[in-house]
Formats: structure tokens, sequence, C-alpha cells
């Protein structure tokens, strides 16, 4: 039974209605991305990147998981071997689809991170009025649960695990323009994995894969799902 690793990025939450980072304007929702998601951001102006991630986190009710999460959760669902979906994407699309076999390496919206007791708390409400942390009660001390650059993302060991062990490795909605996620394709291949893009255009990494698919998310998935489920 093939081992299969699932790669997602913010192209197969934009047919929900989620803004990718890297548009046509070079901005993510009118911000620089290094004005909103690094450490040194958060020092320098924490009312501001609080506001930001309470915009996404509140966005988040607002859209739906569109007919790529839903083939993916099917795919983990009726999938009797091994299979990993390592996502970079922050938003609950994967989860609320019905996948259960998804690492979030970037973090995730709906969690807090408490800054003074390291606690980490499902959070749904917005973080900006400094709310205490529920584990250790203090108050102004939460922020974002997202690995920001310069951060060490999540969950690397199993993924890196993952990849060595992958027969398939498909990468799904991603620019391949930020480390290490950019570089898992040369990992898997290098380890014996066939390798499959399916993305929009082709990503900065296309030359790496094996077959690149492209067009829409949400159209290429289901169809890419009931081949592998031999349909
Ligand atoms: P990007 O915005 O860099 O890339 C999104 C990719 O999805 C692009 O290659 C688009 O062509 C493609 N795309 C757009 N719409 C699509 C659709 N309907 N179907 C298929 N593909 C589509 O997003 P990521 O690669 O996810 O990190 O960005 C990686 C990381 O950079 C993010 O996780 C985030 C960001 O900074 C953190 O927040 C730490």
């Amino acid at each position: 039974m093939e081992r299969i690793l699932i790669l997602t990025g913010a192209g197969i939450s934009a047919e929900s209605g989620l803004a990718t980072f890297r548009g046509p304007d070079g901005l993510w929702e009118g911000h620089r991305v290094e004005d909103v998601a690094t450490p040194e951001a958060f020092a320098r102006d924490p009312a501001l990147v609080q506001a930001f991630y309470d915009a996404r986190r509140a966005r988040l009710d607002e859209v739906q998981p569109n007919a790529a999460h839903r083939a993916l959760a099917r795919l983990d669902r009726e999938w009797p071997g091994e299979l990993l979906i390592v996502t970079q994407n922050v938003d609950d699309l994967h989860e609320r689809a019905g996948a259960r076999r998804v690492l979030h390496m970037h973090g995730e919206l709906r969690s807090a991170w408490c800054l003074a007791c390291d606690a980490r708390t499902a959070w749904r409400d917005g973080l900006s009025s400094g709310p205490a942390c529920p584990a250790c009660g203090k108050a102004g001390a939460l922020r974002p649960d997202i690995v920001w650059f310069g951060e060490m993302p999540y969950g690397m060991e199993r993924i890196e695990a993952a990849l060595r062990e992958a027969d398939l490795f498909v990468s799904i909605g991603t620019s391949g323009a930020v480390y290490p996620a950019a570089g898992f394709v040369q990992t898997a291949r290098y380890a014996g994995a066939r390798t499959l893009e399916i993305n929009l255009e082709p990503s900065l990494g296309s030359v790496w894969f094996d077959e690149v698919r492209t067009g829409p998310a949400g159209k290429l998935v289901p169809g890419w799902v009931e081949e592998v489920l031999g349909e």
C-alpha cells in the first residue's frame, strides 16, 4: 500500500474565498508579509499584528471548505495506507471538511499561544483586547499561534520522517517560495517518491516534480483522488 504525503498551501483555500499570500499585487490583504508575519513586526507593533490576525480569524466564520478540501478528506477517510496532509495553511478548512490526518506546520488561527506559560489554547475570538490566558491567568500574553518568518515550523521531525518514507508526494496550491516547505519535494524525490504538483500555474519548484497538473484545485484534486482510489 502506497504511503502518501500531501503538502497544501494557500491555493487550496483560494476557491473558498481566502486570499493567497503572493497575490498579483504582491500584498497579503493590503500588507507586506514582512509587516505582519515576523516576530520583529509583533515586537514593533503588536496592536497591528493582533488586529490583522483577529480579522483573519473572524473571516474563517464566513468561509467553507471547497471541493478540494472535501476530496482530500475523503481520501483520508478511505485510504487504508499511511497518509499525512501537511498544510502550510493556518485556516481550519481541512478539518472542517472532515480530514483527520492533518499537520499544521505554520500554526493555526484558531489557537492562541501564551508567552507567559507556553500553553496553547483553542481560540475563536480576538486577541487584541489582551484577554487572560485560560491556563495561567495572565492577561495580555497571548499571541497568535502562527509560525512567523524566522521561527521554527511545527512537526519537522515527523514531516522529515514521512518525506523519507513516502511513495507518493503531492504538492497542492503552494508557490514554492517559502522554505522549508519548498524543499520537501526534493527530499521526497531523492528518497524515492513519485512527485506530483497540482497548482494554478507551475510553481517555483515545478522542475522537481515528475508530473505537473495546472488548474484550479477545486477542479483537479477531486479527479486525482478518484484516480488514487481506483475509480
Ligand atoms: P502563496 O500565496 O505563496 O502561493 C499560492 C499558490 O497557489 C500560487 O502558486 C497560486 O498560483 C496558487 N493558486 C491560487 N489559486 C489556486 C487555485 N484555485 N487552485 C490551485 N492553486 C491555486 O501561498 P503559500 O505557498 O501557501 O506562511 O505560501 C507559503 C507561506 O507563505 C504561507 O504558509 C505563509 C506565507 O508567508 C506563514 O504565514 C508563516
